[in-house]
């Protein structure tokens, strides 16, 4: 299928340019209208200054989606991980579940994460992703 209705599931990782969490929160309530209209699913993790975003609908909301967020002002260097089609979607629950670890967070509540980012950044997806989605559940 080439037609922009395959499912699909994109993961990237960026550095937020946002200081404070309810700017962040203002990104999610309008994302979660959107995303609906879209019929997008997913989830976004805030880890300190990081974002590591889960998005899952047809390639052509995808693709349309990430043309706004890629050139967001409120976030910078987007790594996209994976855009990969897709059987069933894994957050069918979430328009946009959310979940922040704030800087003020233990390091040991927030390792896992970090070193998820990291392997992230490092181009190996798979611990992050399977974060995300249990975070999610
Ligand atoms: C980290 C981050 C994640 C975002 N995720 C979404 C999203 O899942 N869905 C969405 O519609 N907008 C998302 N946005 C906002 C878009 O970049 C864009 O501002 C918004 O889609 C524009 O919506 P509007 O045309 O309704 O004003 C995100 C922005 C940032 C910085």
């Amino acid at each position: 299928m080439l037609d922009g209705s395959e499912l699909t599931s994109l993961l990237y990782v960026s550095h937020s340019l946002v200081g404070d969490a309810g700017s962040v929160r203002q990104i999610v309530m309008a994302s979660r209208l959107r995303n609906v209209r879209l019929g997008v699913t997913g989830a976004l993790a805030s880890v300190g200054d990081r974002f590591a975003q889960v998005l899952e609908g047809s390639r052509a909301s995808i693709d349309e989606l990430m043309r706004d967020i890629s050139a967001d002002p409120r976030h910078e260097k987007i790594n996209v991980l994976f855009c990969r089609p897709i059987g069933q979607r894994d957050f069918a629950r979430w328009a946009l579940a959310y979940w922040s670890l704030a800087s003020a967070t233990p390091i040991l509540a927030r390792g896992a994460m970090d070193i998820a980012i990291a392997a992230a950044d490092a181009g190996e997806a798979d611990a992050l992703y399977e974060l995300i989605r249990g975070k999610s559940l």
